[in-house]
């Protein structure tokens, strides 16, 4: 069985585990814990004080994902398409080969639903797998509040879900959406939903793995910070400079 296969297999057998990384030493990690491993695009505000993902280049999710991919043994990799690298099927698939080839990636991601069916059903058709994003969608959103409140967005989610089903999606991110259109989601497709701040009901959970350590300093209502790894570092580059301007660090063998 594929790798993809394999891990739709386990839906409603078991919840998928997903985070990002960003890095070698970060991916190296996560994989001994991880389904799905996702260079997101969300490094463009996490690591480069970007005002939203709209200004990751293409060059950048490569040489990231690069790094990452010589960390990972056995997890899915996924790499998501940067805004503006996939504006029509042509340009798509032009941009996910060359992510494909260059980063040796399982397959990309891409945000939206109905207009971006005709891309999705042509990456698939050039066996690039590819996982949806629905619901909040930074590369577009201009409100960034939580989605499926009202009946047309309720309605348009679902329809997009079936849509990008259709296409060939593997699985759909669901990201701030309401907690009882996941679940419906989730319960009509047969491919996985993996949610961030979108319920317990999804197929999966992926978080941004900077939130999920604390290295991110801003808080989001549904993002649980598991280590608040700040304080460590705090800790350790105060001990170190303590340390050298004593005159302690380095000691007199210069080994430890
Ligand atoms: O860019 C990203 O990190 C993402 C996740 C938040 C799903 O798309």
């Amino acid at each position: 069985m594929n790798k993809i296969k394999k891990i739709i297999s386990k839906k409603n057998k078991t919840k998928i585990v997903s985070l990002t990384a960003y890095s070698k030493n970060v991916a190296s990690i996560l994989d001994n814990y991880c389904d799905i491993i996702l260079v997101g695009d969300s490094l463009g505000s996490v690591l480069y004080n970007y005002k939203s993902t709209k200004e990751v280049t293409l060059n950048t999710m490569i040489e990231h994902s690069k790094s990452v991919r010589m960390g990972i043994k056995k997890s899915l990799m996924i790499v998501d398409m940067p805004h503006n690298t996939y504006r029509n099927p042509k340009e798509a698939l032009k941009n996910a080969k060359l992510i494909m080839k260059k980063t040796k990636c399982d397959g990309v991601k891409l945000e939206g639903g109905k207009k971006i069916y005709e891309t999705v059903k042509t990456l698939i058709k050039n066996k690039i797998p590819v996982m949806g994003h629905l619901g909040l969608l930074p590369q577009s959103d201009k409100t960034f509040k939580f989605k499926g409140k009202n009946e047309i967005e309720r309605n348009n989610i679902l329809r997009d879900a079936q849509l990008l089903e259709k296409a060939g999606v593997f699985s759909i991110v669901l990201e701030c959406v309401e907690t009882s259109l996941a679940k419906l989601v989730t319960q009509s497709l047969n491919i996985l939903t993996i949610g961030i701040g979108a319920s317990k009901y999804c197929d999966g959970q992926i978080l941004v793995f900077d939130d999920l350590i604390g290295l991110n300093p801003i808080n989001y209502r549904f993002v649980k910070k598991y280590a608040n790894i700040r304080i460590e570092i705090s800790k350790a580059v105060s001990n170190y400079s303590k340390e050298v301007r004593k005159n302690k660090f380095p000691n007199k063998n210069n080994s430890y």
